[in-house]
């Protein structure tokens, strides 16, 4: 086969394997490749697995007609590609080995000898001129081991990949790439995502036109798509949407249930659901699977006080390759002390990124009532996306989707010609620059919409992330008209004769109103700046920051009702009527929630 005018394939196929490296079953076997490169000097890229010494001589004397070669460059030192390194420089004493540091300690362990008289060390970036071509030599390590390095040629923009980009299979034998390359990627490089990454951003600033791996076809039409495949795996990326389901199951009952949430899943539009049974699929297909799709469900039963073994062994292969960046959500089953999920989730602590559904499924020998509500909650869970982008079954009234709207925590100050007043708002945006405008839109009930009506200016003092509880309940659950909020307060005051507050602010603006828009609950200041001040370099305080690290949890424990979730009031009765509002806050029933 020939790669380029001066490059010719010199590799084996493999189809007497049974398991590729003791483990990988290979349906399609393995092929281990070698390249010449035919120049003034002829360099061979590696050799191949010690089963096909003969063959992979007589390919080699094929391409070399009557010539001998100057160079045997090795790549790499796994046994697939090394075992043949002495018969090789036994028939051509000639030829020198080009290769790393690393590589020629580990070929003295491997064959007593470093070949300290006919080698060449090369490392990072260093070249060997064959006369038209030069070749330049990039490390990477752990890809897959230690003395690994890969070659560009410049000439035909040809990179030798070692085992970058390799896959199973023989390469007679026609099937999709990215399945058997993915099963490969995940079983063998998958820990050392790092390290490819760490590979593809050297091997971007390289105009590469062909990539001939060490196992798998050469790749030379679409490289950006086999480049962003490897991006997307070795950075633990989402390749497709879906949802997995990994599970065992003794008796079936394990299995009732997965089928059920797989019809569940596909019945609320999941694009893909993948469902393995880990003791009889093949544990790298399962593996691989886990790392293609965003999402996944292990289900299990409880088995000697642990888990079942091979989703013990499943689990594992997964924390070694550096699992990270899913949703999962787990599936129980134990006829009397069920703790498989406990067991999991402990096994899986060291992942990064990992987010757990709020549904566990918790089945008691055989699915009942409970444990099937719990399948329809975990179902809902991993669907909500797909049911929400699907416009049949989409809800298209749900108008929490405005809570996720992001707002800055404002204080606004202002004086009624006695006694300065302050009302903390969220609701303060910059809508023109040219001129500056700023819209401010208050509650027609609170006494500040009431003075600012009358005065026509106020300060927006933006609030920072430092700001504690105690500064919301004072500016925000009481009226100006009935408590002075500024009593024991030295003032400080901005050119307009307003307060600004002393502390945990980052800004404040004095601002002019210049139009009204009468909002009927509401009224809109829209108005100019006058002075604009920046007090810290602190961050802003949102909305969302307010309600994760600042708000007190609301005392609903042992309470019926529901809790406004803008200031945690707790309203105890079987029904919250439409028109309530919260005498806290002044929020109105939208901002409640069931207390659960
Ligand atoms: Fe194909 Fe890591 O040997």
């Amino acid at each position: 086969m020939q790669i380029t005018n001066d490059i010719k394939y010199v590799g084996v196929n493999d189809h007497q394997i049974d398991l590729f490296e003791g483990q990988y079953v290979v349906p399609n076997g393995m092929a281990y490749n070698s390249y010449a490169i035919m120049d003034e000097k002829i360099a061979v890229m590696d050799t191949v697995d010690r089963k096909f010494t003969h063959e992979w001589l007589d390919n080699l004397a094929k391409v070399l007609g009557d010539r001998k070669p100057d160079y045997l460059i090795v790549q790499h030192m796994e046994p697939d590609h090394s075992a043949n390194i002495v018969s090789f420089m036994n028939t051509y004493p000639e030829a020198t080995i080009v290769s790393s540091a690393k590589a020629f300690t580990m070929m003295k362990n491997f064959f007593g000898t470093d070949f300290a008289d006919r080698r060449i060390v090369v490392g990072e970036g260093d070249t060997l001129s064959l006369g038209t071509h030069t070749l330049t030599f990039v490390t990477a390590p752990m890809v897959h081991w230690p003395e690994v390095i890969v070659t560009y040629d410049s000439t035909d923009k040809v990179l030798f990949s070692a085992d970058g980009f390799g896959k199973f299979g023989a390469l007679d034998v026609e099937e999709d790439w990215a399945c058997e390359a993915r099963r490969y990627y995940f079983g063998i490089v998958g820990k050392y995502g790092a390290q490819v990454q760490a590979l593809l951003k050297k091997a971007s600033a390289l105009d590469i036109q062909t990539i001939c791996p060490l196992h798998g076809p050469i790749l030379s039409d679409n490289l950006g798509y086999y480049l962003n495949l490897y991006n997307t795996w070795s950075s633990y990326g989402v390749e497709s949407e879906g949802i997995v389901i990994a599970y065992t199951s003794v008796y079936g009952n394990t299995k009732k249930a997965i089928e059920l949430l797989a019809e569940k899943l596909k019945a609320n539009g999941c694009p893909k659901v993948v469902v393995n049974d880990l003791a009889r699929g093949d544990m790298a297909e399962c593996v691989e699977d886990a790392f293609r799709y965003g999402k996944i469900v292990l289900a299990t039963t409880t088995y000697n006080a642990d888990i079942f073994p091979f989703m013990k062994e499943f689990i594992n292969h997964l924390t070694e390759r550096g699992f990270r960046n899913k949703t999962v959500g787990l599936i129980e089953n134990g006829s009397w002390a069920p703790q498989a999920a406990k067991t999991m989730k402990a096994m899986l602590e060291g992942c990064k990124d990992i987010t757990y559904t709020d549904t566990t499924v918790k089945i008691m020998s055989a699915l009942n009532d409970e444990s099937k509500a719990q399948l329809d909650a975990l179902a809902e869970e991993l669907t909500k996306e797909y049911v929400a982008q699907n416009g049949e079954t989409a809800n298209k009234n749900d108008l929490t989707a405005l809570f996720n709207i992001g707002y800055g925590l404002y204080v606004v100050t202002s004086n009624d010609g006695k006694k300065d007043n302050g009302l903390i708002v969220n609701t303060v945006s910059q809508v023109t620059n040219t001129p500056n405008r700023i819209a401010v839109c208050i509650n027609k009930q609170n006494y500040s919409h009431h003075i600012i009506k009358q005065t026509g200016i106020m300060n927006v003092n933006c609030l920072s992330v430092d700001a504690p509880f105690s500064v919301f309940e004072a500016f925000g659950f009481k009226s100006g008209r009935t408590v002075d909020k500024f009593v024991d307060t030295e003032p400080l005051r901005s050119d307009n004769g307003l307060i600004f507050l002393p502390k945990y602010i980052n800004s404040f603006m004095s601002l002019k109103v210049e139009q009204y828009v009468d909002l009927d609950t509401h009224g809109m200041f829209i108005c100019s700046v006058t002075e604009a001040r920046v007090i810290s370099d602190k961050e802003t305080m949102t909305y969302t920051y307010y309600q994760n690290n600042v708000k007190p949890k609301p005392q609903t424990e042992g309470k019926k009702g529901y809790v406004c979730k803008v200031c945690g009031y707790v309203y105890e009765g079987d029904e919250l009527p439409e028109d309530f509002v919260c005498p806290l806050c002044k929020h109105g029933a939208a901002d409640f929630e069931p207390i659960k």
